[in-house]
């Protein structure tokens, strides 16, 4: 059974993971970290970017993996995942950029990267912490319901409630990509350990699936109880239903 924190609001949970987060780099200051997109994991970034500016550490040597991308999008487009990744984490927390990946959504080497980032993984020894959201359809990363728990990184369509939900990152709900490069729930389940947060009244469903549903593929988020080590951050709304 994952351990499961209930905090009073966003920043709780942001200060909360980013202990955790810092005192693993203050003791392995080459530590892996697993990075999310979306909105729920910003105060992670944030409670980050203040306790280095407050206490500094050496983070040059600290390297990190993205869970998904956008297929087909400019890396240069503002919500490509690199984009977003570069601003809300790269650069408030001075990482040193070459250390960070994010899956290739490049039409051009498409059929390579799912493999070439899972390699990368493996080299660079696994992931030691993935901090993880949960979309309304539970999926983790972008494993949509029905992903195989043994998934690796892979390209994957979209689903209309998804491209529904990141339709506010964009102009018009017709620029949403439709494919996505994301890592799959077996690289997710390697990492070895998951932080899941979520925050809200529209995340109790999915949290509550994830942390006592039936292990099933109809919901993705349930696979984190294959894992020995998970820490389930969540506040009273999306704890609601637990
Ligand atoms: C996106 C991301 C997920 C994220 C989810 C929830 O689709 N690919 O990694 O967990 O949305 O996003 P939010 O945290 O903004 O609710």
């Amino acid at each position: 059974m994952a351990e499961v924190i209930i905090v009073k609001n966003e920043s709780a949970a942001g200060e909360l993971v980013a202990r955790s987060i810092r005192a693993l780099i203050v003791g392995k200051l080459d530590a892996v970290l697993g990075l999310a997109t979306g909105s729920t994991p910003s105060p992670i970034y944030r409670a980050l970017a203040r306790s280095f500016m407050e206490r500094p550490i050496d983070v040059s040597r600290v390297r990190g993996f993205a869970l998904d991308e956008y297929v087909g999008m400019p890396a240069e487009h503002p919500q490509s995942y690199r984009a977003v990744i570069t601003r809300e984490v790269v650069e408030p927390l001075g990482l040193t950029p070459g250390n960070i990946h994010v899956p290739n959504g490049d039409l051009s080497t498409i059929q390579t990267a799912g493999l070439d980032y899972e390699h990368a993984i493996v080299e660079a020894g696994g992931v030691d912490v993935q901090i993880l959201g949960i979309g309304r359809t539970g999926h983790l990363g972008f494993n949509e319901p029905g992903s195989s728990f043994a998934s690796t990184t892979r390209v994957k369509t979209l689903t209309e409630a998804t491209r529904a939900d990141n339709a506010r990152f964009f102009d018009s709900p017709a620029d949403v990509p439709v494919q996505c490069i994301t890592q799959g729930l077996g690289t997710i389940l390697r990492a070895r350990h998951l932080i899941l947060l979520a925050l809200g009244q529209t995340k109790a469903d999915a949290i509550a699936a994830a942390v006592e549903g039936p292990i099933t593929a109809s919901q993705p988020g349930s696979a984190i109880q294959f894992h020995a080590h998970v820490t389930v951050i969540v506040d009273e709304a999306a704890a609601s239903k637990l």
